[in-house]
């Protein structure tokens, strides 16, 4: 129960089993053509989308190094670990990152970005982590935000890599140019790709970068319509999501995305009956990360120890200067009513062992309401 990687599905385990085949020949044109039309159909977009041999990261340093040349001045709403890196990855590329600094546990207003874009006329693209996994908290306005960027002519690039399938996200109807995800999250494959959905005005800019190799998407969009990759993909990655992504399109993304929200808010509820606080304002809060204070007296790693040895639950705690005051879930990918009933003994559990009384019956009951209210 980690915020990624996620517990991977057998099917797609066993998908990777499969030989390995000639990335330059024709089975392998035909399964990149089966995942690009999934993920296209998971990204909402009739635009391009190119599958990279390289964890979150590498898709965002893509994504970033791809457009500093022609969009140089990026504004970054940072409100956690994720929107630094980001900033910080804008800096490592040559980009000049103007910051808005939100407090961690809060999002980004639509009021501060029109404000930071009135002020600096050189920015040229906003670039945002719509759910941040450090904090629990997600961009509750992307729509409006979508919607200026398409106004002022501004490129658009977000980082959904802890929520893509497990939120709402409509890359082309929200006018996202770069949308990036990561095949460990809510996409249930293991670790190892990056996904990115471009739109035609994205490539307008890609156009100019000259400074990028490995990640340059221009070679890759080249290389995807002879049905390639420019250099070795990892293939048995390729098998899993291939199938993982069948796996999605079997559910229905509405359902997918649904499911995530019945789960978190069953999550959110147990915790709070059982007398502790998220982290995030409400009304930021993420449908796939769920960020909960510790309550006074409560050691981090004594708890997440008993979960783990005792309660066979594995979580995770805080990033950067959260480290320690907090916990985090990853409702994300596999996630049904057994694991969020399983989780929430086990919190019950360990906090009893470690002397606070949670509030066992209510949190339950909290989490069957939810659960109940879903059945038809
Ligand atoms: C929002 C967000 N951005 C970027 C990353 C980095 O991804 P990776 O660790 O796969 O490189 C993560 C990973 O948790 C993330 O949650």
């Amino acid at each position: 129960m980690v915020p990624g990687p996620t517990n991977v599905p057998a099917r797609v385990m066993r998908a990777m089993l499969r030989p390995i085949i000639n990335h330059r020949g024709p089975e392998f044109k035909e399964l990149y053509a089966k995942i690009l039309e999934n993920a296209k159909y998971v990204f909402q977009t009739k635009g391009d989308v190119m599958i990279l041999t390289a964890s979150g990261t590498g898709g965002v340093e893509c994504a970033v190094s791809n457009i500093v040349q022609g969009a140089n001045k990026i504004l970054v709403p940072n409100f956690g670990f994720f929107g630094e890196r980001l900033r910080d990855n804008i800096v490592a590329m040559g980009g000049k990152p103007v910051e808005i600094s939100v407090e961690w546990g809060k999002g980004v207003t639509m009021d501060m970005i029109e404000e930071a874009v009135k002020r600096d006329k050189d920015i040229k693209a906003i670039a945002l982590v719509y759910n941040e996994t450090s904090t629990g908290t997600k961009v509750n306005c992307l729509k409006e935000i979508g919607e200026f960027c398409d106004e002022h002519n501004l490129l658009f690039v977000v980082d959904a890599i802890s929520v893509l399938a497990g939120d709402y996200l409509p890359v082309d109807d929200w006018h996202i140019d770069i949308c990036i995800a990561g095949s460990q999250k809510c996409l249930m494959c293991p670790p190892g790709l990056s996904l990115l959905s471009i739109s035609e005005k994205a490539w307008s800019v890609i156009e100019k970068s000259t400074n990028t190799f490995y990640f340059n998407l221009k070679a890759y969009r080249k290389y995807e319509k002879e049905g390639q990759t420019p250099y070795t993909p990892a293939i048995p990655l390729y098998f899993a999501l291939d199938e993982a992504l069948k796996m999605i399109k079997e559910e229905g993304l509405e359902n997918s995305i649904h499911r995530h929200r019945i789960c978190a808010e069953a999550i959110y509820r147990a915790v709070e009956s059982m007398g502790l606080v998220p982290f995030a304002e409400e009304k930021f809060r993420s449908n796939t990360v769920i960020a909960i204070k510790y309550p006074p007296k409560i050691s981090d790693s004594s708890f997440r120890e008993i979960l783990r040895n005792k309660y066979n639950v594995v979580i995770a705690g805080g990033q950067g200067k959260l480290k320690g005051s907090i916990f985090r879930i990853g409702s994300m990918g596999l996630i049904t009513q057994a694991e969020v009933l399983q989780v929430i003994g086990a919190l019950n559990m360990a906090l009893s062992d470690l002397g606070f009384e949670p509030k066992f019956n209510d949190s339950i009951s909290a989490a069957r309401n939810v659960f109940s209210r879903e059945v038809k």
